[in-house]
Parts: structure tokens; sequence; C-alpha cells
């Protein structure tokens, strides 16, 4: 297993109260494998993958619970050297803007071939050769012609292939891309979510996809984790999660895909609202919103049941919803 994420739990202490943000996440993803990471804004997502690569916001944040195992060892037990030689070398994150992620006052060749200068001591002319091979690789057109201009003179859909350049150039084994096309247009949006696919099958790398947005995981994911107030609700294979959600939280999700002519816009289908992190109802957390709810609902936090071999619900009445 390439990332297995054990039981992860993380609590934002704030002035107005404690956040918990993450209670107990459960995910893996395996070389060469792609998962996605769904559910609405605030629901813990990003906070995961920032445990994952280590760049939580510490404090306020705090690691309170789990395991992070990468290649079989607990990341959470290592110093922060330690961490930081594997993040970039082994994994690397690619996030949703890739102007404030970018240096504004070093030119896209330098900020690549940086990284060959740093990592792997290459001479700066070599780097910048590098840094034309990652933009042709990443296909912005006339790269040795653009190696020198700066991330705002490059169009918000070659930026975030810049950005993907940058994610790829010391090879890691996993790469997190944080919602890496919602603020893009929807045409660049496809473009950029193929070529990140076809790029993760080229190198085999592991790609952790979170998004919002089920209509975009269906092509290019192997499964699926639902993420629902800082719990995993439902992990599993994407074909058997789009023929039959076991979780009527997955179902709503499926039930408001964006139309195109949608695109950006957060999910509207389900009724209300997620709940407020510093107060989560009792039992389960989905259990105001849901449809199936009864009494246990509101009294019994749902496992993870097993649903079949390598899928798991939180739902008690996960066969109803299965069946609905
Ligand atoms: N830096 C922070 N300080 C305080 N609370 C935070 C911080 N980052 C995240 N949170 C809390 O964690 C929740 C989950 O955030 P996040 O993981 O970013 O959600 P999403 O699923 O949209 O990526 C937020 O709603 C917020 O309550
Ligand atoms: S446990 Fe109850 S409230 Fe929660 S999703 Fe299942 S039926 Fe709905
Ligand atoms: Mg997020």
């Amino acid at each position: 297993m390439l990332l297995d994420v054990r039981d992860l739990e993380v609590e934002f202490r704030t002035r107005d109260g404690v956040a918990k943000a993450v209670n107990g996440v459960n995910y893996s993803v395996e070389a060469g494998q792609t998962l996605a990471v769904l559910g609405e804004s605030g629901s813990g997502k990003s906070v995961t993958a920032q445990a994952v690569m280590g760049i939580l916001d510490m404090p306020p944040g705090r690691i309170t619970g789990g395991q992070i195992l990468f290649q079989g060892q607990d990341l959470l037990t290592l110093k922060e050297e330690e961490r930081r030689r594997i993040r970039g070398a082994k994994m690397a994150m690619i996030f949703q803007d890739a102007l404030s992620s970018l240096n504004p006052v070093l030119s896209v060749g330098a900020q690549l071939g940086e990284m060959f200068e740093v990592h792997r001591g290459l001479s700066r002319k070599d780097a910048r050769t590098k840094a034309v091979e990652l933009m042709d690789r990443v296909r912005i057109p006339a790269a040795k012609d653009r190696v020198g201009d700066y991330p705002h003179q490059f169009s918000g859909g070659m930026r975030q292939r810049v950005m993907i350049a940058m994610a790829l150039a010391l090879e890691p084994d996993l790469i997190i891309a944080d919602e890496p096309t919602t603020a893009l247009d929807v045409t660049v949006q496809a473009q950029v979510m193929d070529l990140l696919a076809e790029l993760q099958r080229e190198l085999d790398m592991g790609l952790i996809l979170i998004t919002h947005d089920l209509g975009v995981v269906a092509d290019v994911a192997d499964k699926i984790a639902v993420m629902y107030a800082g719990r995993i609700v439902e992990n599993a294979p994407v074909h058997e999660i789009y023929k039959a959600p076991a979780h009527p939280y997955t179902r709503g999700l499926l039930d408001s895909i964006p139309r195109l002519d949608q695109k950006g816009q957060e999910l509207y289908a389900i009724k209300g609202l997620p709940p407020n992190l510093m107060n989560i109802p009792p039992g389960c957390a989905f259990n105001p919103r849901c449809p199936l709810a009864r009494d246990m609902c509101r009294t019994d936090v749902p496992p993870l049941y097993e649903v079949s071999e390598s899928r798991t619900s939180a739902c008690h009445f996960w066969q109803e919803a299965l069946h609905a």
C-alpha cells in the first residue's frame, strides 16, 4: 500500500471553540491508483490532505489521533526534516489556485529549474533544460520561448499546467491534487484533468484527487472516498458507487452532479447544510438532512460497515440505501 490513512483526527482550536475538522478518516491509495475524495466544502478534504503532506497549519490545527502510513512508515512519527525530504521528492501537491501557489517574481523556468538545482544538484543550465522538458511534458506550447515568462503571463489553464509540472518534477510516488481545476473554464478543466490522468498513468503514480464535482471523477478515478463532517461515509470502487451508492449522502451527491451550464456552483440538491464542526450532531452527523433517518440515527454513530470486500459505508441502514 502506498498510502494508508487510519483513523486520522484533526481539530482546530480557535477563540470561538474547537472545530472537529477530521474525525477518524480512513482511506488508502495504491501505486498507480487514483482515489477521488468527494464531499461538500468544509467536509475536511483539504485538512486531511494537508495532514498527509505535513503542511497543516499548526497551531491552530492539531493532529489528535490516527496514523498516516506512507510506504509502510507512519509519517506522524517522523522529524520535520525527514518529512521535508519526503515532501516534494516522494509526494507533491497541486492546489486550486496556481497564481497564489507560484512565486510571482520568479520566472516559471527559474521555479521549475530550482527543483532540479536544489534536489538534484544540477547546474543552472542543465536545470533550465529540464524545465523546458517538463513544460513540454505538460504540453505548454512553445516551451522553449516561454521558459523565461512569469506566472502572470500565462493563462489560468497554462498556469495550472506549470503547477502540475512543478509537482511532477522529482517524479513523486504520490500526488495530491486539491480541486485542481475548480478555478478554470469548463473546457480548460477537461483538458487539465485529462492531462493529469494521463501523466498519472504514464508515471504510475498514486493520485488523490479532491473535488466536490462527482461529474469529473467517473473517467479518472479507480475508487471514491466520500467525506461528510470530517469522516468517510462511503469508500467504494468507482463503478460500484455509480451503479448504486450505499450511503444516502452519496446518493444525494450523485443526484446533484452539476450540469455543464452550472459548472462551478456548489451542490444544491441535498436539503439543508453541513453541520457546524464545533457542534456536530450526535449519532450520524448526516441525520438532520437524511431522508432515511430514524431514532437510532440520532443517538448511535454509525461505524464503517463492510458492504463488500472492497466497500464500506457509515450508514446503519446501508442495505436500504443500496436498494433505494
Ligand atoms: N486554518 C484553519 N483554522 C481554523 N479552522 C480551520 C482551518 N482550516 C480548516 N479549518 C476548519 O476545517 C474545516 C474543514 O476544512 P477543509 O478541509 O478545508 O474543507 P474542504 O472539505 O472544503 O476541503 C473548515 O470548515 C474549518 O472549520
Ligand atoms: S445512519 Fe441514519 S441518518 Fe445516517 S445516513 Fe444512514 S439512515 Fe441516514
Ligand atoms: Mg478544500
